[in-house]
């Protein structure tokens, strides 16, 4: 009655089964159904293919880097001051939502629970959550309309996150606006044979689908619908594990919408070949983006005659789409192709005790949802400052880079030069750190402080 399915073949130490009871079966089984047959099929055919094959289908061979347009460069072709202005018609207008890419954990940072309750506020220890919700409640000041935001969060990170927004009253924004979904899990496989692994007794051992898991959680949820019924057409995405991140900025957009592109980007001048960066390439016609994994040591060094990276796009997962592209794609179901990644997974061993492999013994699966650049027909590439815009939090105290004190010296050099453009003096030392809610660029910050100010102390500027 539980199911007639033989799964002998597909799970490790399925001779297990006899030692649970009777409800446990059951769930067990209920576990098994949900499994997508026809996609581990596919999982399974990757893990005997080559290791070394590469999922996205971008040749490197001929790939150079995009032109790119700067922000604020008056040598773009399109002149800055056009790109805020249509930007901020379209923020104004309330035609442009966000989706939040929210499924890491902070455990690896010594923070329990999502990514997002990290602490990253120099002075008021405001978590990314705050920091980056408080960017839409400035938005909302400045151009008087809501974005809507959807907040993809992971069996990891879903109640925890759920639980935050109820605490903290969404931080500012309005609750209807806010929209989260849960992206699915996958699961790991033996690398070994390809079999399905357990993590506990009738338990499998499964991982978030990657944040490109975000185009069919984000349509199966009801997400694209919900935008679409508030007017949304164009939608940003982002990473919470930057603080730093500016993906509603006015100039970005009104690149995206003047350049009509369907897929737009934000990249970092890429200086150093081991900088953990994907790197966002041109090839036949298409873009893409090569991750920092799957690029080759002497490809990542190659130079060119003026001494640049030849692969110096460097992508920092800030995204613009058309609404109208998300729809297109999330309607093929071969839009994003599976990367693997070899993880030590914990699991049961034939006799059923939980063993931690030394050395990887699984295969993870995950999308990426930069894949879908191939399949834009305009994109646009937007380099910006690393010290305006990109200070991610992924490593623990301690490490080389990218670590809470990096973010930290990060977000309050980005404070000290805002106020300095508003005239504003910070005393050697002082940490400073500018309301996330409050302001968005010198211009917020002279309606607070009158030029010639000295701040002495720490203080959180607008908080
Ligand atoms: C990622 C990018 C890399 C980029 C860099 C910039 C990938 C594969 N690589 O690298 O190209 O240059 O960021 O900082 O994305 N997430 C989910 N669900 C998942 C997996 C990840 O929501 O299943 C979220 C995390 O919460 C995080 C973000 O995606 O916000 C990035 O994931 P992470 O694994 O930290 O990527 P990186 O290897 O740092």
């Amino acid at each position: 009655e539980i199911s007639t399915r033989d799964w002998s073949s597909d799970v490790c130490s399925s001779d297990l089964w006899d030692r649970l009871d009777e409800p446990a079966q059951r769930a067990f089984a209920a576990h098994l159904e949900a499994v997508n047959w026809p996609l581990l099929a596919e999982m399974q055919r990757l893990v005997a293919g080559d290791a070394h094959v590469s999922a996205s289908a971008l040749d490197l061979a001929d790939a150079v880097t995009p032109r790119c347009l700067r922000l604020g460069d008056q040598s773009n072709p399109i002149p800055p001051a056009a790109a805020v202005r249509r930007g901020g018609e379209a923020l104004a207008a309330g035609t442009v939502g966000a989706i939040l890419v929210a499924g890491g954990q902070g455990t690896r940072l010594g923070c329990q629970g999502p990514k997002g309750l990290c602490s990253v506020g120099p002075v008021s220890k405001a978590s990314l959550f705050e920091v980056l919700f408080g960017k839409l409640v400035a938005v909302r000041r400045r151009y008087g309309r809501d974005v809507p935001l959807a907040i993809m969060t992971s069996s990891a990170t879903d109640a925890d996150t759920r639980r935050f927004l109820d605490e903290h009253a969404c931080c500012g924004l309005a609750p209807e606006r806010v929209f989260v979904f849960r992206q699915d899990d996958l699961p790991a496989l033996d690398a070994a044979d390809g079999r399905l692994l357990l993590d506990g007794p009738g338990h499998l051992a499964v991982a978030p689908d990657g944040h490109g898991g975000m185009l069919v959680a984000l349509s199966q949820s009801g997400g694209l619908d919900w935008f679409g019924a508030q007017g949304v057409e164009h939608v940003v995405s982002f990473q919470v594990d930057n603080p730093l991140a500016m993906p509603l900025a006015a100039e970005f957009l009104g690149y995206h919408l003047l350049a009509a592109a369907e897929f737009s980007t934000q990249v970092i001048r890429k200086v150093d070949p081991a900088e953990r960066v994907g790197v966002v390439v041109a090839s036949r016609g298409r873009h893409g983006v090569a991750e920092y994994s799957d690029l080759p040591a002497p490809l990542a060094a190659e130079r060119l005659p003026d001494g640049r990276l030849r692969f110096h796009a460097g992508s920092i997962a800030v995204h613009a789409f058309t609404k109208a592209f998300l729809d297109r794609v999330a309607a093929r179901d071969d839009a994003l192709p599976l990367h693997r990644a070899f993880k030590v997974v914990p699991c049961l061993d034939a006799a059923g005790n939980r063993v931690v492999p030394a050395a990887p013994n699984a295969i993870k699966f995950e999308r990426f949802i930069f894949d879908l650049m191939p399949l834009a027909d305009r994109v646009c590439v937007v380099e910006i400052d690393a010290s305006a815009g990109f200070a991610p939090l992924k490593n623990p105290a301690g490490s080389a880079g990218d670590a809470p004190e990096h973010v930290h010296a990060a977000v309050v050099n980005h404070a000290r030069r805002l106020l300095a453009k508003a005239g504003v003096r910070v005393a050697e030392g002082v940490d400073v750190e500018l309301a996330a809610d409050r302001i968005i660029d010198e211009t917020d910050i002279k309606a607070l402080l009158p030029a010639g100010t000295v701040l002495e102390s720490p203080v959180v500027v607008g908080g």
